[in-house]
């Protein structure tokens, strides 16, 4: 079991709302009760794309005395799910769902599970040419890890290409036939019969093609600045993205590129990214540590807006690119007031990104409401790890801005444009402010300039 080290830790939950912010504490020698078994199970892990994604199919049978409510470590859309501490020396993170209504003694229920892990996947080798093909490595574990007996289950494996050239080959199944089967991209472990709770069998590992970059965002942080006054919504992203493939063997060669780059083949180098963007975006901007990027495409009708971004270098394994992006929107078409005039609802992505497959390990989405804004709650449609609340001052603000940090990790693309929802009251006094400042602001140099042109300068008389 220790050999599945990253798993637990890695899984990050998808289509969990509040129960985020639980944390079950068991004792540190735990172990779940024996009260239900899996008759069947399917796991499906899909490796398409720089991580990992599984799904777990499976028929749970409540085989104790009592109805119950509790179940095994994973993800679920429609139940609550908890994360369970237990041993901070455990490599083994345990997810509670809670079954309601219970499940009746003797009853099964059909359960699917999802969920995604990061950094899994590892180039071997870890260095290549320019010109040379990229392999990553999964390395996993044959059977599927539960808390419960499993009856009957097998694995099914999705590669991103047809090219394996290596695999583990187990010992052949009961009936002679070699395990695992494969059919193009497809790879299949079992079917297995009666597997123990906490059995994860031997560590399997598949080695294939890959011929995108590993996008990998270490930090990204987005900022959503509401202001009434401008009737605008700006949103800046600021990246700091590393290509986690292959690493470039020798120093790169603008000549091998320039050549390679004419019949444009799949390149595991970053060359660009598109950002699907809400229709409506506008005033596009794309800086990196230079300045104004002007490799950018911006394509905007009534029904999409498509922002196209070219790093100033193409970024090849081991590379790291820093940029920031921003774009305006009409307030009007996130924002919903009440007709109090004062109560309003934000309804914004809280992630947009490419549409090439990513991952980012440190987010930090932040909401900067207007100076005044109060009774400000939220509901974010992914799992957080920090909350926090706070007065963002900028020039011409005098009180300071509501803003909401709300930070994630290990998060993956298939978040991309989940909706956050902040409402917030602000009096019509305080949506006054601004102009007022700037009035008054305006009205002093008026007269600082005035006062200063009656003054007599002149030196005698
Ligand atoms: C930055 O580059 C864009 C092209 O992507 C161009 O339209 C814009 O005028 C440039 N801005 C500045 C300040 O140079
Ligand atoms: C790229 O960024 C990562 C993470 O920020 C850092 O550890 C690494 O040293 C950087 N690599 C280079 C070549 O600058």
């Amino acid at each position: 079991m220790r050999s599945l080290h990253n798993w637990g830790a890695l899984v990050s939950l998808f289509a969990t709302l509040a129960a985020a912010a639980e944390q079950l504490v068991f004792p540190a020698d735990f172990t779940p009760p024996q009260v239900f078994k899996q008759s069947n199970l399917l796991r499906t892990i899909d490796l398409t794309k720089p991580y990992a994604r599984e799904i777990i199919a499976a028929v749970v049978e409540n085989i104790s005395k009592q109805p119950q409510t509790r179940n095994k470590k994973g993800s679920g859309e429609e139940f609550v799910v908890t994360p369970v501490e237990y041993n901070d020396d455990s490599s083994l993170q345990y997810y509670r769902i809670l079954f309601e209504p219970a499940v009746p003694a003797g009853h099964s229920i059909t359960l699917q599970i999802s969920l995604a892990a990061t950094d899994i996947l590892t180039p071997v080798p870890a260095q290549v040419t320019q010109v040379e093909k990229q392999f990553l490595q999964w390395t996993g574990s044959q059977y599927a890890l539960s808390a419960y007996t499993t009856e009957k289950q097998k694995t099914k494996l999705k590669l991103a290409s047809n090219e394996v050239p290596d695999f583990t080959k187990l010992e052949p199944k009961a009936d002679g036939t070699e395990d695992p089967t494969k059919s193009g991209n497809q790879f299949t472990f079992g079917p297995y019969s009666v597997v123990e709770a906490g059995k994860a069998g031997e560590e399997v590992t598949l080695r294939f093609e890959y011929t995108n970059p590993v996008i990998k965002m270490d930090r990204m942080e987005r900022l959503i600045e509401v202001s009434h006054w401008g009737g605008n919504l700006a949103i800046e992203e600021r990246y700091w993205m590393t290509n986690n493939g292959a690493k470039l063997k020798e120093q790169f060669s603008r000549v091998a590129w320039a050549a390679t780059n004419y019949y444009n083949p799949p390149t595991t180098a970053i060359k660009q990214l598109t950002f699907p963007l809400s229709v409506g975006a506008k005033d596009p901007y794309f800086t990196d540590e230079i300045g104004n990027v002007s490799t950018s495409r911006f394509r905007s009708n009534i029904r999409e807006a498509n922002l196209e971004l070219k790093p100033r270098y193409p970024v090849f394994g081991g590379w790291n690119y820093t940029f920031v992006t921003g774009w305006n929107h009409d307030l009007r078409d996130f924002v919903r007031g009440h007709k109090n005039g004062e109560d309003f609802v934000l309804k914004v992505p809280f992630l947009e990104g490419p549409k090439e497959a990513v991952t980012y390990k440190d987010l930090e989405v932040t909401i900067v409401l207007p100076e005044g804004a109060t009774n400000v709650k939220y509901v974010s449609p992914i799992p957080l790890v920090k909350e926090e609340q706070y007065l963002h001052k900028t020039f011409m603000d005098t009180i300071g801005r509501t803003a909401v940090k709300l930070t994630a990790v290990n998060v993956v693309d298939e978040q991309h444009r989940k909706e956050l929802v902040v409402s917030y009251h602000l009096p019509q006094t305080e949506a006054l402010r601004k102009p007022f400042v700037m009035f008054s602001a305006l009205m002093a140099m008026f007269t600082l300039s005035w006062i200063v042109s009656k003054i007599d300068l002149k030196i005698g008389k």
